[in-house]
């Protein structure tokens, strides 16, 4: 019986493109219909336009890849998928909402959060996600350790595709990696970024966003993390942020990548603040990252020193797991914010002002800060 396993789910919006991804039990076509959204009276009803539009890709496979082109900016539109096999089975998607990117001036919204793939009670993430949905956030950054073996291809759905699913029909995600996405071809099959997918970029609105691979700048297996070769300027990962931090005059650059450079615990990774330099000298605001399954947030710094006019802040985002006192006995000299609870983090983006907002599963803030430009 051919099924859909996995979404659909979508990947890279741009303003006049989405990319829809999803996984069937067999080899199959990939076909996708969508259409702009009706305003109607009758809320909840979806009825079938005449002007759908259809798109099709190569098929025969079990991974689908659909690029939709030629999409108005900032639009709503409904999609379904559907795939076909040889023997003549036929499995289709409910119809599903999705919205392009907006426009640079247009105001937006995302969801940050990770450590879906567990410790404790792997049911945090069956909550946390629907509240995610909940905030109707444009996309969601995932800061790494969505899985607990990223080599295991079960581990995709148990931690994340499902218990994600009902948020990722209609939300696009980034993932950068942690350490437990191993490196594993799963890490990039299940995903629609630009080669080498490890590390890219991307605008949304006003903002920059980078995301890094730091599995490839520390080694982090055994004792004390480890600078690598290519946690130096000149390495190709150096290279690219360099040049994609200096290419990009966006008003908002938010860099993330899952060990953190500044928290008050144990996993702390002192050897990647040599990053910092290359991320005030390029005018970085804000840094996401995760790999402690807590929510800490960082005075704002700049070169390892407390700056309050031009520092950037680092947020520690390991909301989706619980594990929940991992923290030292006591603040480290950083520190601005620090709370061991399940939680996500939403940010706002509204022009020149930036609103970053810390959930907890029960839907309080409990931490919220401003920058302005
Ligand atoms: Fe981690």
């Amino acid at each position: 019986m051919l099924s859909i396993l996995k979404g659909p789910y979508l990947q890279w919006p741009t303003p006049t493109s989405m990319t829809i991804m999803w996984e069937t039990s067999g080899p199959s076509s990939t076909e996708a219909r969508y259409w702009q959204t009706q305003r109607t009276h009758n809320r909840g009803m979806v009825a079938l336009p005449e002007t759908q539009q259809q798109a099709t890709g190569a098929g025969d496979t079990s991974i689908h890849n659909l690029v939709l082109e030629g999409l108005e900016p900032e639009t709503l539109y409904r999609y379904l998928v559907r795939s076909a096999d040889t023997s003549g089975q036929v499995v289709e998607s409910a119809i599903l909402p999705f919205k392009t990117a907006v426009r640079p001036e247009t105001p937006f919204s995302f969801a940050v959060t990770s450590e879906s793939g567990g410790y404790g009670d792997d049911q945090i993430n069956r909550r946390l996600f629907p509240l995610i949905q909940s905030h109707r956030p444009d996309f969601l950054l995932m800061v790494g350790d969505a899985v607990s073996h990223g080599k295991r291809y079960e581990d995709w759905d148990l931690y994340f595709f499902a218990p994600a699913k009902g948020l990722l029909h209609s939300t696009p995600f980034y993932l950068c990696w942690g350490n437990h996405e191993e490196r594993a071809s799963w890490a990039r099959d299940f995903v629609a970024y630009p080669e080498p997918k490890n590390h890219y970029s991307f605008d949304y609105g006003n903002t920059h966003f980078t995301a890094l691979d730091c599995t490839a700048l520390v080694d982090y297996r055994e004792g004390p993390p480890v600078a690598t070769a290519e946690l130096q300027p000149g390495s190709a990962q150096w290279r690219f942020l360099e040049a994609d931090l200096a290419a990009s005059g966006a008003t908002w650059k938010v860099v993330f990548f899952h060990y953190p450079p500044y928290v008050s615990a144990d996993y702390e990774v002192e050897a990647l603040r040599v990053l910092c330099p290359v991320l005030e000298a390029h005018g970085v605001d804000l840094v996401f990252n995760s790999h402690t399954i807590v929510y800490e947030r960082s005075h704002p710094l700049r070169q390892d020193r407390l700056d309050l006019e031009r520092g950037i802040v680092y947020v520690v985002a390991g909301g989706a797991g619980a594990k929940p006192e991992w923290f030292h006995p006591k603040r480290s000299w950083h520190t601005a914010r620090a709370q061991a609870v399940p939680h996500f983090v939403e940010v706002v983006v509204a022009g020149p002002t930036l609103e970053v907002r810390a959930i907890d599963e029960q839907g309080h803030l409990f931490d919220t800060f401003h920058m302005r430009k």
